[in-house]
């Protein structure tokens, strides 16, 4: 629908229209709208004809309404630090970025129902000590977490670092307010339970990429507070051995098992020499980690005597190496650091390829193995510094540029990306395991999921926006 060719006084006329209804405030142009221009990893620049900043949901409706009306799509912004380019307008300067920021309140909190109702443009970070605030936890956590926004996190169905006990994004939302492509606004924010009324519409616009509808405001469950909390860093010979000690520690107690995060001995190195104030509480450098919390609502349990008692026995069977414990709330998020980090340290060593795969958990050994070979087959002085979320199967199977000269990875990186997805594809895995589509990987997605599964997305697309107002060219080709 929207008009390639729009003359600049209809885009005076358009820019007029919604700060008239919106006040003057909420309509960016010129230089003011360069920051939603391009992606946070500086790989997509598009040109907006504005950005609107409405301060409600009914001024996201008008918003929408008025674009509608002059014919021109709108593209749902955030927080800006998605993977994928999925929140940045295309470079025809036709397309009015629609940022969500200014609907930044929290609604409702209700405690014994944990849940809270909050608005889209609220950072996690923020959501997060809302729920602290009334002694419950907001159970998503990501390296982005201070500027990445509800809707966003919504839309492309976050995971992060606690998916393996709480769930991804989706797993937490009991209801949506989101406004349509005609400017239509759905009041979905029940908070219940348990609701067998007919299709699940709030899980079709979680995942969507603002491509179906606008996620203005949601529903969200919480979970008890956690009132004893260990860290634990561990150095092991092989990624073999990560498997058999996640078996281990969920044998022991599958429960209190929160995160299971993999790093390379690559991009822990990567972030000790890039990034300063960081150091490696062991002895020696190893070629893996895993970084495992484990958690619980309750204050009398020995989680520290857990911990120790399933790495005494991985010790003696050279299972692991070496580990650390967190003695304390900073040494907790020391530790995380590391972690948390794995994507700026990879970024200052140059240019990168973000391969998000999953497999079954029990295929991620053999799968870094062999895709670590098949990479350096193709180029031995690439950096491989693969991390992630190992306990979900998911891995972020990262390649970063050898030292020096760029110019002979760039030239490869389709056949490493390629050689990737193939290895990942014969486990049954997913090229995009929590990133989303956007721009970056629309085509894979008609590769993967190319026959009924896309024909049944384009359907669902055709209803719910006949006329491709809504984030065009973002999932969908
Ligand atoms: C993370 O888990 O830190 C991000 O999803 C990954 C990335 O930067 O590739
Ligand atoms: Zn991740």
């Amino acid at each position: 629908m929207t008009s390639a060719l729009m003359s600049s006084g209809e885009k005076d006329a358009l820019r007029s229209a919604l700060s008239d209804a919106l006040g003057l405030r909420a309509v960016l142009s010129g230089a003011d709208t360069e920051g939603y221009e391009v992606d946070w990893r500086g790989i997509y620049h598009g040109r907006a004809l504005c950005v609107v900043r409405p301060e409600d949901t009914q001024g996201v409706a008008t918003a929408v309404k008025i674009c509608r009306a002059h014919g021109v799509a709108v593209v749902p912004h955030g927080g800006n630090t998605g993977m994928v380019g999925g929140a940045v307008p295309d470079e025809s300067s036709t397309q009015v970025v629609l940022s969500l920021a200014r609907l930044n309140r929290i609604r409702d909190f209700d405690v014994i129902d944990m849940s809270m109702v909050i608005e889209a443009g609220v950072a996690l970070q923020t959501a997060q000590e809302a729920a602290a605030g009334q002694d419950l936890l907001f159970p998503l956590t990501l390296s982005s977490q201070g500027s990445a926004q509800i809707g966003g996190i919504l839309s492309t169905n976050a995971g992060g670092n606690n998916t393996l006990r709480y769930g991804n994004a989706r797993d937490l939302v009991l209801g949506l307010e989101v406004v349509l492509a005609n400017g239509d606004i759905w009041n979905g924010l029940r908070r219940l339970r348990k609701d067998n009324t007919g299709y699940c519409l709030r899980q079709l616009f979680v995942g969507a990429e603002g491509t179906l509808g606008i996620i203005t405001a949601a529903s969200l469950k919480l979970v008890p507070a956690l009132l004893s909390r260990e860290v634990a860093l561990i150095a092991l010979p092989d990624a073999r051995s990560a498997l058999e000690l996640l078996s281990r520690f969920r044998r022991y107690d599958a429960e209190a098992l929160q995160a299971f995060e993999y790093m390379s001995g690559v991009g822990i190195d990567l972030v000790l020499d890039l990034i300063d104030g960081i150091t490696l509480p062991l002895a020696a450098r190893a070629e893996h980690y895993v970084l495992l919390e484990v958690g619980s609502s309750r204050r009398d349990v020995d989680l520290r005597t857990m911990i120790e008692a399933v790495l005494g026995l991985a010790f003696e069977d050279g299972v692991a190496l070496d580990a650390v414990l967190s003695e304390s709330e900073a040494q907790r998020q020391a530790l995380w650091r590391l972690r948390e980090e794995q994507a700026e340290g990879q970024a200052r060593a140059g240019k990168s390829i973000k391969n998000d795969i999953s497999v079954p958990v029990s295929k991620t050994a053999e799968f870094l193995d062999r895709a670590t070979a098949a990479c350096l087959a193709i180029l031995p002085a690439l950096r491989l510094a693969p991390f992630g979320h190992l306990g979900d199967g998911n891995i972020h199977f990262n390649l970063v540029q050898p030292e020096g000269d760029a110019t002979l990875f760039v030239d490869r990186s389709e056949e490493l990306i390629a050689v990737v997805n193939a290895i990942a594809r014969e486990y049954g895995g997913s090229f995009s395991a929590e990133h989303g589509i956007g721009q970056l990987k629309r085509d894979m997605l008609e590769e993967w999921r190319g026959g009924v599964e896309l024909d049944i997305m384009a359907r669902v697309k055709a209803a719910l926006d006949p006329d491709r107002m809504l984030n065009p060219g973002k999932l969908l080709a």
